[in-house]
């Protein structure tokens, strides 16, 4: 069996909780189910991705005011700790993203390709921003559950931006055109998709 570090571990460990949340949709909490029930098993096929980005460089700030709410210490400390072995990439692709936005974010990967536990069945991970930026529109086929974790708002399809506030999130069916944005701050905020 693949062996797991317990950073990793412990991460998934506190996500699953944040997922669990009962301000999720329950959409977004039953998918979630379904991808932290396959996390049970640990699954690595050795990639890694290397790179580091300028936007990278933002996450010691959102931690620190995520540490700062005792409803997050422990995601703050269990993304910290994981920090070293993620994977990062960016979205180069989408539409209305926000000038600079490439340069302005960065994604995260604890599970999934080329993350710190690289498998293609699920994907668990972070998107960081800058403030005052908008993420492009996108859609992919599995489908998503994201947990906010900052201040910041989200859209689908060309409906209004929602904010469902530090600990709730959205549920993305599979192939729904979605973005979201930042405000002052940074944006942080956790995924998982089912694929
Ligand atoms: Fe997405």
């Amino acid at each position: 069996m693949t062996s797991r570090p317990d950073v990793v571990n412990e991460f998934i460990h506190v996500a699953r909780q944040h997922f669990a949340s009962d301000l999720l949709p329950a959409e977004a909490r039953k998918m979630a189910e379904a991808v932290f029930a396959r996390l049970e098993v640990p699954s690595d096929d050795g990639q890694r991705l290397s790179a580091r980005y300028p936007a990278c460089e933002w996450l010691d700030a959102s931690l620190t005011a995520l540490s700062g709410d005792a409803r997050f210490s422990d995601i703050a400390k269990a993304l910290k700790s994981v920090e070293p072995l993620l994977g990062w990439r960016r979205r180069t692709s989408g539409v209305n993203g926000s000038q600079g936005y490439v340069e302005r974010h960065a994604n995260g990967f604890v599970c999934g390709p080329g993350g710190a536990e690289s498998r293609s069945d699920v994907q668990l991970g972070i998107t960081l921003m800058l403030p005052n930026t908008r993420y492009p529109d996108h859609s992919h086929p599995p489908q998503e559950a994201y947990v906010l974790l900052s201040p910041g708002e989200f859209r689908q399809c060309d409906g209004e931006w929602i904010d469902p506030g530090p600990g709730g999130g959205i549920y993305n069916t599979p192939n729904l055109l979605h973005a979201m944005r930042s405000r002052t701050s940074p944006f942080l905020a956790l995924w998982c998709l089912l694929v």
